[in-house]
């Protein structure tokens, strides 16, 4: 047993909680099963391993049902409760169940004009406007690139990535996913093993005369194209930085793609260096995923401050196109609390459209496809379709 002891990180003070995980706790779905106490109270609870920060709601044995958000930043170590909150019986977090959003919030997601037009609140406070289903295209090209970018792992980049391309590709556009992260996950989420990658995007970028088309992969999803990584990556954040204008590597290796395509959209890896640099460089927009939980704004000051410096200096043309708030679970006051406050912070900066938490998420990533496609009538699905019509709108909008 390995033995951990949370301590309160803030928001409301509780007693520091001793956890006690089985050291081989992992199951299939990636949870680990802990056993703790809140003061004199115990619970038995899994946490889902594969989110830096998590919320739950945990029954105690003495029947109190609490939400805690355990915040766990270095993915091991510094696990904290940062707050907790007594919710009604029956609402309690049941790893096992299939979880899908309330009703209230999958009515924010219809593609119904009719309904749209009403005005109705969307999750994020202000009124709903109507995204209209986007008309076919004659022609394609010039694209438009997207970074989807923060330096915070598990916010949901790679699955919004993989997601509102298909969702995009589904409505007629022309789409091309680029891999920009050396763990190769937007390429496993196809699919596809990294592993067994003879080209990459990192001979792309480091190799003089090499095609695209060489490097390019076909997806399961018509119109949606995909330019995998693996491990290679890692090596050009170091090789690049002796190069002469490192930062548009990637810029230049996508420019002849341009005009095959409507959308590009790049999964940045969880950091703020030189690949990071390369993706906002080539970039026309950004999109900005962030969970809803505690720490969800920690650290986005550094992110918009490099987005400002790459602005400045590399790419005049960048934009910041949205806030995605991504794991929104309608029935959490905490939820609903930090989606007010991002945005408070980011304002019509924050898409209406709002990711809700879904298992069908992680359950795509072992089927190497879209929610889109995995399920296709899913409020999952419905979320990224939408999100796929507001991005559209912006773009039209100019
Ligand atoms: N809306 C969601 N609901 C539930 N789980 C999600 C959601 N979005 C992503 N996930 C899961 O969270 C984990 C991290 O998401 P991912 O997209 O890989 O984040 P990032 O690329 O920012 O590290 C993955 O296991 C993914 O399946
Ligand atoms: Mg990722």
């Amino acid at each position: 047993m390995n033995e951990s002891t949370f301590t309160p990180g803030g928001g409301q003070a509780v007693t520091p909680v001793r956890v006690q995980r089985p050291s081989s706790g992992l199951d299939a779905a990636g949870s680990v099963s802990s056993v703790g106490s809140i003061g004199q109270r115990t619970f038995a609870t899994r946490q889902d391993t594969t989110h830096m920060t998590t919320a739950h709601t945990m029954k105690m044995t003495d029947g109190l049902h609490v939400n805690a958000m355990a915040g766990n930043e270095s993915g091991r170590e510094s696990t904290h409760f940062a707050a907790y909150e007594e919710v009604p019986e029956g609402h309690f977090y049941d790893p096992d169940a299939e979880y899908e959003p309330d009703p209230e919030y999958a009515a924010t997601l219809a593609p119904d004009a009719a309904r749209q037009r009403r005005e109705r609140i969307g999750p994020t406070g202000r009124p709903l406007p109507y995204f209209p289903i986007p008309g076919p295209l004659t022609d394609h090209g010039p694209a438009t690139i997207i970074a989807m970018c923060n330096q915070k792992g598990g916010v949901g980049k790679t699955t919004s990535t993989i997601n509102l391309g298909a969702a995009l590709a589904e409505y007629g556009r022309r789409v091309l996913l680029v891999d920009f992260d050396p763990q190769g996950a937007l390429s496993v989420g196809l699919g596809v093993n990294p592993m067994e990658l003879d080209l990459t995007v990192y001979n792309l970028l480091m190799e003089r005369g090499m095609s695209a088309d060489e490097v390019l992969l076909k997806t399961a999803v018509p119109n949606m194209d995909l330019l995998p990584s693996n491990i290679d990556l890692s090596a050009a954040e170091v090789q690049l930085v002796s190069e002469v204008a490192r930062e548009s590597t990637l810029q230049r290796a996508l420019k002849p793609l341009m005009s095959d395509y409507d959308y590009i959209v790049i999964d940045c890896q969880p950091s703020l260096g030189l690949l990071t640099v390369n993706a906002l460089t080539a970039a026309h927009k950004v999109i900005v995923p962030l969970e809803c939980e505690f720490f969800a704004l920690r650290g986005v000051a550094l992110l918009t401050e490099t987005i400002e410096k790459v602005q400045e200096r590399l790419n005049p043309e960048l934009e910041l196109d949205g806030i995605l708030a991504t794991m929104y679970d309608s029935r959490t006051v905490h939820s609903r609390e930090v989606l007010a406050r991002v945005v408070e912070a980011f304002d019509d900066h924050v898409y209406h459209t709002v990711i809700g938490r879904t298992v069908r998420f992680p359950e795509t990533t072992v089927a190497g496809e879209p929610i889109t496609t995995y399920a296709s009538n899913s409020v999952g699905a419905a979320a990224y379709r939408q999100l796929a019509r507001e991005v559209l709108a912006r773009c039209h909008a100019e």
